[in-house]
């Protein structure tokens, strides 16, 4: 299948490239550039040897964006990853966030009808949960209220899209809830590389571990968790693409609209994470016990039995892995 693959460029995107290509299919990459590098284009030719088509597009630039589609022709599906992504820093900027991934959501979806496009894999998040009641999270658990405007746009768009399907029963829409994204491609070549200080827990540690930064500040020990810290379910990017390969292959089946969560099904905390880190690497992460992050929930982990049932998908890959993976990233290839 040809697939257009939005944000293709950035830490998920990228990984899904190498596994479109893995599984056969050819990715149409768009990406603006605001939080990924030109260079991982040439990363990528060198893990798959091949040269994806690249073009340097924002997504809520209807005219600039409507070019890909007039050059590209009939493209089976896209995957839309493009979009800002942090929890803390949504709470500081909602307005941009907003406007940045609702337009670039609504773009698309009227350039798909205009070319008659039918299938779409949205990249959506557990924070879509807001505070579990319970866990582990199933599909059916209620969606509705995030805890940041991040995760505001993540229900929002999946809200557009399922109302999209409902109009035009021809839509085939696949919302893919992941849990967090970690670790990097084994060949040091494709990882999480955001601009700035990181966000996210995995570059941050990986950054204090190549002396990039001096300490790694745990954003609360005072949580009810079993060791006081935020636990999360964490997904290696590789087993992460791999789901989208999956999920591309249930849309051709004319599902509607289906939603799975992408998660390993266990919770890891603060400290678990960087005692695996700690194990996978021998370094020792240097941390110091901060005040928790507004928008931060105590617990979040997937009940990942639907992926597998459906899409024959599961986790291969465990934090290990990751903590390894990412840390030959940080010293091989991200930003110095
Ligand atoms: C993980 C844990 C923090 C940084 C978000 C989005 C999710 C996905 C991943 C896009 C929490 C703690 C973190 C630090 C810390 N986004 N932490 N010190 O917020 O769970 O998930 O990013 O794909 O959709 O919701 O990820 O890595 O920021 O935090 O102690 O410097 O690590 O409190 O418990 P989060 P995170």
């Amino acid at each position: 299948m040809k697939v257009l693959v939005t944000g293709g460029l950035g830490f998920i995107g990228s990984e899904t490239v190498i596994a479109l290509y893995k599984n056969g299919h050819e990715p149409v990459i768009v990406d603006n550039l605001s939080n990924s590098k030109i260079e991982v284009l040439d990363n990528i030719e060198k893990v798959s040897g091949k040269r994806p088509t690249f073009y340097k597009v924002d997504c809520c630039d209807y005219e600039g964006f409507k070019k890909v589609f007039e050059k590209e022709g009939k493209m089976d599906a896209v995957i839309h990853f493009a979009g800002l992504k942090a929890v803390g820093e949504s709470t500081k900027k909602p307005v941009e966030y907003y406007t940045n991934n609702l337009l670039s959501s609504l773009v698309l979806v009227r350039l798909m009808k205009e070319f008659g496009m039918k299938n779409i894999i949205f990249s959506s998040s557990a924070t879509v949960y807001g505070v579990p009641e319970r866990v582990p999270l199933v599909e059916t658990d209620p969606v509705g209220h995030a805890t940041n405007p991040y995760g505001e746009t993540k229900i929002m768009i999946e809200r557009i899209l399922q109302d999209a399907a409902k109009a035009d029963s021809s839509l085939n829409v696949c919302l893919l809830r992941y849990f967090n994204p970690i670790g990097a491609d084994p060949s040091g070549l494709l990882g999480e590389d955001p601009n700035g200080i990181p966000n996210n827990i995995m570059p941050y540690i990986s950054q204090v571990a190549a002396g990039k930064l001096k300490t790694l500040h745990v954003f609360g020990n005072d949580y009810p968790t079993p060791d006081g810290t935020g636990v999360r379910d964490y997904i290696h990017v590789v087993d992460l693409a791999e789901g989208h390969v999956a999920a591309l292959k249930k849309l051709a089946t004319n599902p509607g609209v289906v939603i799975y969560n992408l998660g390993t099904g266990k919770g890891t905390s603060v400290f678990e994470l960087i005692a695996a880190f700690e194990k996978a690497t021998g370094i020792k992460i240097p941390y110091v016990i901060d005040p928790r992050r507004p928008g931060d929930v105590a617990e979040n982990y997937a009940n990942a039995d639907k992926a597998f049932e459906e899409l024959g998908w599961k986790a291969k890959l465990n934090v290990e892995d990751a903590c390894r993976d990412s840390y030959r990233f940080q010293t091989t290839t991200a930003s110095k």
